[in-house]
């Protein structure tokens, strides 16, 4: 898979750096062309010496040094590799990368690149749980950036904690997983529903849920960064959509069925991640209902369930729906797989420490109609939505093989 890949691995001044030799030799000897350019701070680290040998190819430091590189020759780099991966990437570089800085030759690669960029952040615990960190890591996902999130350990500084480089298997793997997903959605259009949905009482109330909209925003990032062309259907959530996509917002459950059934027929996949009310009032007050002193009584009605509307008509579409339970995890979500007529589903205890509602990570099982389940380790959202996104190329590769 990673014969004939242009692989650019960037090596900042951190303890780790010495664990990107493994992984340059690793993708070396998977058929990559690898090119190793490393920060002045790199070097007090490991030698290029090593990188060079190891890759094969001369490494680069210095912006306008006697490197084959200077000049704009960069930028060309910059364009022409498969994959740029940053290993270990400093606390300084991501805030530099957060910021647009180019003061050294791999920030310049870095802010001249177009294509993934694949992050291994490593540092010390302190530095890493900082905010401003995290607001860069935050900033640089938002952009499209994949962070692989570091290990928990003992630091070589005496720490215990999150900051450990992710180690070189794991970092390959998803140098591998991004690579063969590449693209991979090119020419497919799929339809992202997200957030949760608002049911009106009266002009200033309405009867919504916990879902900030974050897994299904990841989900339709990670189908964007595949190539797909993704219809946005979002409830009313603060955050921004991922660049690329074309975003339907949405309020009311109601207006959410509209807007799928609208965008349906022009899809191939239909993942549905949002938090759909099932019930809303069954009137909404076209004024602010006072307070009269008594009890206020609902009368709630059943709100469509969209995903079942569309498991009657899916033709040799692909449906995935998602599943957020707090009991009987599995089975509730295989009877839910069979009741909607899915080809997939994400299921999650929103109860469970590290998933659900407004976690930045997910902890989540895959259902398909099979009977055939996987369930994933706790992971960030957006490596959540990466690994759904990868399940759900191969099950389109498996359609068209039929
Ligand atoms: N869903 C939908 N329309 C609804 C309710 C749910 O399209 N009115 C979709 C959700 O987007 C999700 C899946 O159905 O992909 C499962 O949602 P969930 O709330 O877990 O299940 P429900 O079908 O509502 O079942 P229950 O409330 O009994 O758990």
């Amino acid at each position: 898979m990673l014969r004939g890949k242009i692989i650019v691995v960037g090596v900042t001044g951190g303890i780790a750096a010495y664990k990107s030799a493994e992984l340059v030799s690793r993708l070396r000897k998977a058929g990559a062309e690898v090119h190793v350019i490393m920060t002045p701070n790199a070097c007090n680290f490991v030698g290029p010496l090593t990188m060079q040998s190891l890759s094969a190819h001369p490494v680069h430091v210095e912006m306008f040094g006697e490197s084959k590189l200077g000049g704009i020759d960069h930028i060309e780099l910059a364009q022409r590799a498969h994959l740029l991966v940053m290993a270990p990437a400093s606390a300084n570089m991501i805030a530099k990368a957060a910021c647009g800085l180019a003061d050294n030759l791999l920030a310049t690669v870095l802010l001249a690149r177009k294509g993934p960029v694949l992050l291994a952040p490593a540092m010390n615990t302190a530095m890493y749980l900082n905010p401003l960190t995290q607001a860069n890591l935050a900033k640089l996902k938002q952009l499209g950036y994949q962070v692989l999130e570091p290990g928990v350990g003992f630091q070589a500084c005496g720490d215990q904690g999150p900051g450990r480089m992710a180690e070189p298997p794991e970092i390959f793997a998803a140098c591998e997983r991004i690579l063969s997903g590449m693209r991979r959605l090119e020419g497919k259009t799929v339809l992202v529903t997200a957030g949760g949905t608002r049911e009106p009482i009266d002009p200033v109330r309405y009867i919504g849920n916990h879902s900030s909209g974050k897994m299904g925003y990841a989900v339709a990032g990670a189908a964007i960064e595949a190539g797909a062309r993704v219809i946005l259907v979002s409830g009313p959530v603060s955050l921004e959509p991922p660049p690329g996509a074309e975003v339907v917002p949405v309020g009311s459950a109601s207006e959410m069925y509209q807007a799928v059934m609208e965008h349906f027929p022009a899809c191939d996949v239909v993942i549905k991640a949002a938090a759909v009310a099932d019930y809303r009032p069954e009137q909404s007050s076209e004024h602010k209902i006072k307070k009269s002193g008594g009890d206020l009584v609902l009368k709630l009605v059943q709100n469509p369930d969209i995903l079942k509307e569309l498991g009657k008509i899916k033709g040799d579409k692909l449906l995935v729906g998602f599943a957020a339970e707090t009991r009987d995890l599995l089975d509730n979500a295989a009877e839910k797989l069979q009741r909607k007529n899915l080809d997939m589903l994400i299921a999650n205890d929103v109860t469970k420490p590290g998933a659900g509602f407004g976690s930045d990570t997910n902890l989540v099982a895959i259902l398909y109609p099979d009977g055939g389940k996987e369930i994933l380790p706790l992971l960030g959202k957006s490596e959540v939505a990466r690994e759904i996104i990868s399940r759900i190329v191969a099950l389109l590769d498996k359609k068209t093989k039929e």
